[in-house]
């Protein structure tokens, strides 16, 4: 019989219906307690699903529960704060949202303490089981277009939030290479925040990885195209794709589009705790790409480019906006979730994060 766990979601908005739909499908994991600052979000969704555990406060919801898994659903700035709770508590796993964070330091310490303690601790950038990304994962790997290969990816939404999808997306489908440099650039001239998080209105960015292979991504540079001019371009011919179907085009004409289906992200974390492969979105990996997000903001700043090793822990888009380098015009607002930024805004008042 197969070892059966026991799963705590923390923050019961938006994205937390697709942690508990992973685990409502699984009959190896019970969903037994939920928490959030927001009662009526938390009492809706425990309603629905009906889930014993309720909880306003994450410490006191892991003392008593003791979950074995926990999900991370709040916004960008709280993820490893409360995964390093939920570590210290016990969870054998911990699945955070993406972004990991809007820094670095915390996503350093977080993975440091997930491989001292033998946590399974994987992030939710989901889009690595997507059939397009996985055919052109295959066709990169077959050598179907040569190397090296560059990729365009234009997109709206953020560089934390997208960004960080498209540039973990990017890593996974070229195998993984060490990336070497990063040039970046960015504007912010009014007051915009994403999820409580400071949030540039434009990005544009070129990343550059082991092999020659080299990433061009624009954010925002439309607004509002998202995922969108998603291409591989390579010496023996070009990859269009999108999360549903790659399209090789080479010197053969267009081929048939290929679509790679895959396993479910919790069946392939819970094949990882009994011992299977290491999940392909293992935190230690999506710390590369968040890393290169804050290579990105760094180069912005210094306006020249960053190489590996980045261990810079602030971000430096919070520093230039905190050291009046970025000046805005206009009143604060949030591209997602207005009630984050009131709630980071009091926290930081009263110095708490
Ligand atoms: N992987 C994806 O494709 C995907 C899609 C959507 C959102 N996300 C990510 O998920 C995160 C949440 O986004 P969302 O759209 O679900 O937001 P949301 O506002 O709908 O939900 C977040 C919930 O967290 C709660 N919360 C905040 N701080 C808390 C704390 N300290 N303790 C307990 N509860 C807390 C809020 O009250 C809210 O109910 C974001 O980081 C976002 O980037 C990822």
């Amino acid at each position: 019989m197969s070892e059966t766990y026991r799963a705590a979601i923390i923050g019961t908005g938006g994205i937390a219906r697709t942690h508990a739909g992973y685990y409502m499908a699984n009959e190896r994991v019970e969903i037994v307690a939920g928490c959030d600052i927001s009662d009526e979000r938390l009492t809706a969704f425990c309603d629905e699903r009906e889930i014993e555990g309720r909880y306003a406060d994450h410490e006191r919801m892991l003392a008593e529960v003791q979950p074995d898994i926990v999900s991370v659903c709040t916004w960008n700035g709280t993820h490893m704060p409360l995964s390093i709770a939920a570590m210290e508590a016990g969870a054998r796993a911990v699945v955070s949202e993406k972004p990991m964070s809007d820094e670095l330091g915390g996503p350093m310490d977080a993975v440091a303490l997930a491989q001292e303690r033998g946590v399974y601790f994987v992030v939710h950038h989901q889009t690595r089981f997507s059939p397009g990304y996985n055919a052109a994962r295959k066709l990169v790997a077959e050598g179907a277009i040569g190397a090296p290969v560059g990729i365009h990816m234009h997109s709206g939404g953020g560089l934390l939030n997208i960004g960080s999808h498209l540039i973990d997306a990017v890593r996974f489908i070229l195998g993984e290479p060490a990336w070497e440099y990063v040039v970046g650039w960015i504007q912010r001239d009014t007051d915009r925040f994403e999820r409580g998080s400071f949030c540039e209105e434009k990005t544009h960015a070129l990343v550059g990885f082991a092999g020659g292979h080299e990433l061009v991504v624009s954010l925002d540079m439309v607004d509002g195209v998202k995922h969108k001019h998603f291409q591989l371009v390579g010496p023996d011919g070009v990859i269009n794709f999108d999360r549903e179907q790659a399209t090789l085009i080479d010197a053969d004409g267009a081929h048939e589009s290929l679509s790679i289906e895959q396993a479910g992200y919790l069946d392939e974390l819970l094949a990882w705790m009994d011992g299977g492969p290491v999940h392909r979105n293992v935190a230690s990996g999506a710390l590369e790409t968040q890393r290169i997000m804050m290579a990105i903001y760094q180069s912005a700043r210094i306006r020249s480019r960053v190489e590996p090793p980045f261990e810079q822990r602030a971000s430096a888009l919070d520093e230039m906006i905190l050291a009046g380098e970025l000046p805005f015009e206009g009143e604060p607002y949030d591209i997602r979730k207005p009630e984050a930024m009131a709630w980071v805004a009091a926290q930081r008042e009263a110095g708490r994060s």
